[in-house]
């Protein structure tokens, strides 16, 4: 990459490192509740250090501050930053990045919640990637169901553009809220004027993708990361975390504790902690849901397993979105993970074989094993649909219904057995423990 491909930040920006006791996003903010206004937050960082060059892009190197800082995606995969920021960047022509705000993980709140106190920093990280690739537009999408969030993301766009702020675009978009919507090449798919399903690859996003052009898409934890990386630079934001997974990451605590809600963690913290910090449970607990709703069970044996995807990669099990959900020891985990399944199954997008038949087909079977209705051959069945289910859509969604399953059957093992041989468990006639959308399809994509 040559040097007029980076963006500026460097000592001359810097302000004051803030407090580093492991808030860094919510450092400050959680308290108001609303957003941060423009004057609150230039009074906090100062402006976004960008110094675009004559040529639209930028001087100094934020795409190696962000490779030395290690920062990786929050929205689920957990893939390195800095690769994402030079495919972009190394790419043909004019660039575009898109803001990925859309939470569609019904068990996550992380990013409405940094978008209703900070919705500068993300428009920061969002402008200061733009400066780094080259991009003159920045498409911020939001599901079309969360009127608050468009309002106060809108609120803070006006507010920049009246103080001349940024040389780019920002453009604000309201999307059909489904499971899938969110996946990034729907993302741009809708952008292009087309329904808002994954659209698989080739062409990569970052080669080819709204208007045909190179394209970066970032969570908005992402970004906002990204955002404080460029202020106070790599070492700082290695200052917490481990030496593999470096700095903070926000998540959506829920279920069996004492105060749900989002409170922000180094990596590498444990679990256990972290529903200590929620408050701690309120009655003894036999699992955990890690990731989302796509993520994985976990044994209670394993809360003091570290929280990074090397500790938590033995288990099958990575960090996701950032949710975690503590699930008490009388509920029922095969009949939470069936309905869990019966969501996922009707939000698909129904155009590949493991969406249209494999998804389904398990669905059922988990619904008849949640229900004591199993015939013989269920468990094999289940386990081998369940490990067809991986690689074979267009986008990672079945891999998620798949690992979910999977997990279910590994760590109630024992009730599967239960189930099996006498039928649903005492807990079928109590009210369901993890808040799970209508099993519904989508209305609509566009
Ligand atoms: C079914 C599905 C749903 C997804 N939903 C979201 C979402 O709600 N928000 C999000 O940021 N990423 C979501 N992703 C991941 C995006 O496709 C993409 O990887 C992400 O926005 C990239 O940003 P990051 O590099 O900052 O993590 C989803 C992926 C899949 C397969
Ligand atoms: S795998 Fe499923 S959700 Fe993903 S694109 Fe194919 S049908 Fe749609």
């Amino acid at each position: 990459m040559n040097s007029s491909t980076r963006a500026a930040f460097g000592p001359h920006h810097r302000m004051a490192e803030p407090d580093d006791s492991g808030a860094r996003l919510s450092a400050g903010w959680c308290a108001t509740g609303r957003p941060a206004t423009l004057p609150e937050h230039l009074r906090r960082y100062g402006p976004p250090p960008v110094a675009t060059a004559r040529d639209g892009r930028a001087a100094v190197p934020l795409v190696e501050a962000v490779e030395g800082a290690g920062l990786t995606g929050r929205g689920g995969a957990g893939f390195p930053t800095a690769k994402k920021l030079r495919a972009v960047a190394d790419g043909r022509g004019r660039s575009v990045v898109v803001v990925n705000a859309m939470e569609s993980e019904p068990a996550s709140r992380k990013d409405r919640f940094l978008i209703t106190v900070a919705p500068h920093l993300v428009l920061d990280g969002a402008v200061l990637a733009a400066a780094a690739v080259g991009a003159d537009t920045v498409h911020v999408c939001l599901p079309r169901t969360r009127a608050a969030q468009h309002q106060e993301l809108g609120a803070a766009v006006e507010e920049r553009r009246r103080a001349r702020l940024d040389r780019v675009r920002i453009r604000l978009h309201a999307l059909p809220h489904t499971y899938v919507s969110s996946e990034s090449t729907a993302l741009v798919r809708w952008l292009n004027g087309g329904p808002a399903r994954p659209g698989g690859v080739p062409p990569h996003t970052h080669e080819r993708g709204v208007a045909r052009r190179p394209t970066l898409v970032h969570n908005v934890e992402t970004l906002a990361h990204l955002a404080l990386v460029a202020r106070y630079g790599p070492d700082w934001f290695r200052r917490t975390g481990t030496p593999e997974e470096p700095g903070t990451t926000l998540l959506t605590v829920s279920g069996a504790v004492a105060s749900p809600g989002v409170l922000e963690a180094a990596l590498g913290t444990p679990l256990a902690t972290v529903l200590e910090r929620a408050g701690g449970p309120t009655q003894p607990l036999q699992a955990v849901l890690l990731g989302g709703f796509g993520g994985t069970w976990l044994s209670v044996e394993h809360v003091r397993t570290p929280m990074t995807r090397r500790d938590l990669a033995p288990l099958g099990a990575a960090p996701g979105a950032g949710v975690l959900v503590a699930l008490p020891h009388q509920a029922c985990g095969l009949r939470e993970t069936a309905r869990i399944l019966g969501y996922l199954a009707a939000q698909s997008a129904r155009q590949c074989g493991p969406c249209r038949y494999g998804l389904p087909a398990v669905t059922e079977d988990f619904a008849a094993l949640a229900g004591g209705r199993p015939d013989g051959e269920l468990l094999v069945r289940l386990r081998r649909r369940t490990g067809l289910l991986p690689g074979r859509g267009a986008c990672g969604h079945p891999d998620g219904a798949a690992r979910l399953a999977a997990s279910a059957l590994r760590v109630f093992a024992e009730d599967v057995d239960d189930h099996l041989a006498h039928g649903p468990c005492p807990s079928v006639d109590e009210p369901p423990r993890i808040a799970v959308p209508p099993a519904t399809p989508p209305k609509a994509w566009r």
